[in-house]
């Protein structure tokens, strides 16, 4: 993509893609500097570029779409166009040994997995302790077909895959028929890319492999013919910002016949009976299709994919490593008087093996941490984007604080369900049950990120110096 126009952003501090990434941000995502917002929660959800909802309404404007798989006109432009974004998603992850599976998100694709892998038949779930709740929930189909599940921890110091304790689980269960292993390829909390190996290795030991790319594959390459898990999650939105309700599951050809399906729905047979109870499920993709696609947002997907083609992949990984460098470091200056650090980061701090979303907390001048849900409404109030809690991770939460088993015991016995009306309560209920802070504040950078955006964000976290937390009461 050749920008001609001005780099018109002003800011004390200067990277090498900041000529480029400016003018992006100018041509592309302009309302938020019209708007005065700082968006800092890329890892929520990304913001969609300008010329994408111009594309994609043009097209609405200017044909007739029908609900797919007829042979009239309208039904064979939205079968044509759905056709070409599930081939533009497998040419955009080097797929072509995969099935491309449109699902409403990553959690949906992570559902089916869950509904359909064949844990009933000598199964076993294990885990990353650093994983989704969607991919944690796995475990109670696991449990409700009669398997177990297993968690590997990582390592408190860097968040990282403790390599000795997975290989020892990956090495155990030798006597299970179906076991299935999941990993993010990059955790949505700590930002750690887990390695890639892993997946060969669970696959060398007999595995099959579920890898969570949804936090991935906004800012990095995805290469399937690389690497190759069995089933791969994925949320559009978080690569490009728009279509929300649009994820796909990837699954490997050699693995589909693996997942069982056992109900049918509209669009996923080829034949149904009424008056014998059988049914032909589609031998595709289709198969896990439940119903009417959602075709009139579909063909967005195939724009989306071109628009981040346009600016390159590796263009944005390096351009978002930057400014990961730079936030670490800046935020490694911002101290109290008395030498006392604001701020306090949890995960590896330097960009190698990470991307740009860090976890952190902030400590008055006696080292108190300040409540990270008033944080959050201080950043509110200056239209700064941030996030707080424990970012549907529990097991990061659980290994910063040096959770116990016997305290999470304690807490479930004396939880109340009145008092959880959300997450934010919930973490500061179970914080006061245990004595001890729990969750944090999230900072999250993607494709249109500024150093402005930064130099807003230090401004914000410097307003804490020489304070102590009586100022939240
Ligand atoms: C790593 C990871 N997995 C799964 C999900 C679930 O995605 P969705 O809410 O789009 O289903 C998220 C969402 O933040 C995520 O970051």
């Amino acid at each position: 993509m050749r920008l001609f126009l001005k780099n018109k952003i002003k800011t004390k501090f200067s990277l090498p893609t900041d000529d480029f990434f400016n003018k992006l941000r100018n041509k592309e995502y302009a309302k938020l500097d019209s708007l005065g917002q700082t968006y800092l929660d890329f890892t929520g959800g990304n913001l969609h570029p300008k010329s994408l909802l111009k594309d994609h309404f043009n097209l609405l404007q200017n044909s007739i779409m029908g609900n797919p798989h007829s042979t009239n006109p309208s039904s064979q432009m939205s079968t044509k166009l759905v056709e070409e974004a599930r081939q533009k998603i497998l040419d955009f992850f080097n797929a072509e040994d995969y099935y491309c599976i449109f699902t409403s998100n990553a959690s949906g694709a992570l559902k089916i997995v869950g509904e359909c892998y064949p844990f009933e038949d000598n199964g076993h779930y294990l885990m990353t302790s650093d994983n989704h709740n969607s991919v944690n929930g796995i475990r109670e189909y696991c449990k409700s077909k009669g398997a177990d599940y297993t968690y590997s921890p990582i390592r408190q110091e860097d968040l990282r895959i403790d390599d000795e304790h997975l290989i020892k689980n990956l090495n155990s269960f030798q006597d299970k028929t179906n076991k299935l292993f999941a990993f993010p390829a990059q955790s949505n909390v700590s930002g750690v890319k887990h390695n890639w190996e892993w997946v060969k290795t669970a696959k060398e030991k007999g595995w099959d492999v579920l890898l969570d790319a949804a936090a991935f594959v906004p800012t990095c390459k995805l290469d399937l013919k690389e690497v190759q898990p069995d089933f791969v999650t994925i949320s559009f939105y978080k690569i490009f910002g728009f279509p929300t309700g649009i994820g796909c599951l990837l699954v490997k050809k050699s693995s589909f016949p693996k997942l069982k399906k056992h109900w049918f729905a509209g669009g996923t047979v080829d034949y149904v009976s009424v008056i014998e109870s059988s049914h032909l499920l589609i031998h595709n993709q289709e198969r896990f299709e439940n119903g009417t696609l959602n075709y009139l947002d579909i063909p967005a997907i195939t724009m989306g994919l071109n628009f981040i083609e346009s600016i390159g992949i590796e263009n944005i990984r390096t351009r978002v490593k930057q400014l990961t460098g730079l936030f670490i470091e800046e935020m490694s200056k911002l101290k109290h008087d008395n030498g006392t650090p604001i701020v306090r980061m949890f995960g590896p701090l330097n960009t190698e093996r990470r991307g740009g979303t860090i976890i952190l907390n902030f400590q008055d001048k006696d080292g108190k941490t300040f409540p990270f849900d008033w944080v959050e409404n201080q950043a509110n109030k200056k239209l700064i984007s941030i996030r707080s809690g424990c970012f549907c991770n529990p097991g990061i939460d659980e290994t910063n604080n040096c959770i116990s088993n016997e305290e999470m015991t304690q807490y479930y016995s004396s939880r109340k369900e009145k008092e959880f009306d959300s997450s934010i309560n919930f973490l500061s209920y179970m914080s006061q049950q245990i004595g001890r802070m729990r969750g944090a504040t999230r900072v999250s950078f993607g494709i249109a990120t500024t150093t402005k955006d930064i130099e807003t964000f230090i401004n914000f976290v410097s307003e804490l110096k020489n304070k102590t937390i009586s100022i939240c009461k």
